[in-house]
């Protein structure tokens, strides 16, 4: 939690979270990640660095990739939200969890939610991304365990996917 508060007091404010309105009293410069986690029980985004550097805490603010760790939560008053958790439809996953599932793209998870939100974001604006676009559009999210390797692959694969079946509307890779 950040110690900007002495002179603020708590407040009453409203943003929309995977598609619905929620309400949270908080400190206006309190966390986005904080928010999500402690007040609203949205674990996925985790804690890395907390300064911005390594997209653990990445979510979707308005279609933006975010690190929510970096963003009073008064900024995101009436914003869009979307995190790991607002992907999967129901029981089915998103394409790209299943992706990272398939080839490996996560081993201790840590980074994983950050790195299909970028992903997520990227295959919106680029739909069919060359390896080195790929590894670009995750430049953001730093991973310990893969190698990276697999986590190209795992959002490559989804890319291919979609690209195979985008006229039947089964794959979704976008939130
Ligand atoms: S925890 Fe936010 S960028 Fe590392
Ligand atoms: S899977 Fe462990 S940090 Fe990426």
């Amino acid at each position: 939690m950040t110690d900007f508060r002495a002179s603020h007091a708590k407040a009453e404010i409203s943003l929309n979270v995977n598609g619905e309105p929620r309400k949270v009293r908080a400190y206006p410069m309190d966390r986005l990640l904080d928010v999500l986690r402690l007040e609203l029980g949205l674990t996925g985004a985790k804690e890395g660095c907390g300064e911005g550097e390594c997209g653990s805490c990445s979510v979707l603010m308005d279609g933006a990739l975010v690190n929510s760790c970096l963003v009073p939560v008064l900024q995101a008053a009436g914003a869009n939200i979307v995190t790991i958790e607002g992907l999967a439809g129901g029981e089915s996953l998103h394409a790209l969890q299943e992706a990272f599932l398939e080839c490996g793209g996560a081993q201790c998870g840590i980074c994983t939610p950050g790195m299909i939100l970028a992903a997520v974001h990227l295959l919106n604006g680029m739909p069919d991304p060359t390896i080195d676009e790929i590894r670009e559009g995750l430049s953001g999210n730093l991973c310990r365990c893969t190698g990276y390797t697999q986590i190209l692959e795992s959002v490559g694969e989804a890319a291919r996917r979609r690209s195979s079946v985008q006229q039947t509307g089964r794959l979704k890779t976008t939130a």
